[in-house]
């Protein structure tokens, strides 16, 4: 599968992934996030990169080391990731929104450290902006692909997310299992296009995932 995609079958195309979780600040010492690594899209750049695309990795922050032969822009916010895709996002061939964004953040920032009180603390969370819906309802020529993480009705939770943001496939990740996703170096997915194709990636390496999804996507974009 790699070797096939050595050939270059992505030359000339540019190809954009984000990756990896976003941090939104409580306070000067605290943040929400979650459990994202960053392997998913990473490991899809660096496929990207050897079927010859031009790649840029829109990530939040990462322990992972980023791959040399990517261009790669570090943010830290769902807003700072929306902003950095934006600017990217009307030059893209293909776009693929691998990122574990923050549904909601703290409607306060506060500059300095919170100190702690009696009883119990509230903090108010106002929604973030669904970047990748913003990217299906402003698309063009990009072929946009999205994730979904599910810990139940896996499928159809999925393919509801396709339709509504307006993709043209996505990978749906089923979370409930603890031996894959998030922080592991295993997945298993489905991969889901808007012509009802459905492809099934039985437990391997996020490499072999993101090499065989990479071949997948440039099959289907070759269709339209
Ligand atoms: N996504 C995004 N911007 C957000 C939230 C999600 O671009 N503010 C993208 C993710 O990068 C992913 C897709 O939307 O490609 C699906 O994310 P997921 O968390 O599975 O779904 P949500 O639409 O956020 O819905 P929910 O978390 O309620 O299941
Ligand atoms: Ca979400």
């Amino acid at each position: 599968q790699q070797d096939q995609m050595k050939t270059g079958k992505l030359q000339g195309k540019k190809v954009l992934i984000s990756a990896g979780p976003t941090q939104e600040a409580v306070d000067a010492v605290r943040y929400f996030t979650n459990y994202s690594s960053g392997k998913m899209g990473y490991e899809l750049a660096k496929a990207a990169a050897g079927a010859g695309a031009e790649v840029h990795l829109v990530t939040g922050p990462s322990k992972l080391t980023v791959p040399n032969n990517v261009i790669t822009y570090q943010v830290t916010t769902a807003e700072e990731m929306y902003e950095q895709i934006v600017e990217l996002y009307n030059n893209m061939d293909i776009v693929i929104k691998a990122a574990a964004v923050a549904d909601y953040k703290p409607v306060k920032q506060i500059n300095k450290k919170m100190k702690k009180k009696d009883g119990n603390l509230f903090i108010e969370l106002e929604r973030t902006r669904d970047i990748l819906k913003y990217l299906g309802e402003h698309k063009k020529q990009q072929y946009l692909v999205g994730f979904a993480a599910e810990t139940d009705n896996v499928l159809s939770y999925g393919k509801e997310k396709l339709e509504k943001k307006n993709l043209d496939a996505i990978v749906i990740n089923d979370i409930s299992n603890k031996e894959i996703g998030f922080q592991s170096d295993y997945n298993e997915v489905i991969f889901l296009t808007k012509d009802g194709e459905e492809k099934s990636i039985i437990k391997s390496k996020k490499e072999a995932i993101a090499s065989q999804l990479i071949a997948f996507i440039e099959k289907e974009t070759r269709k339209d």
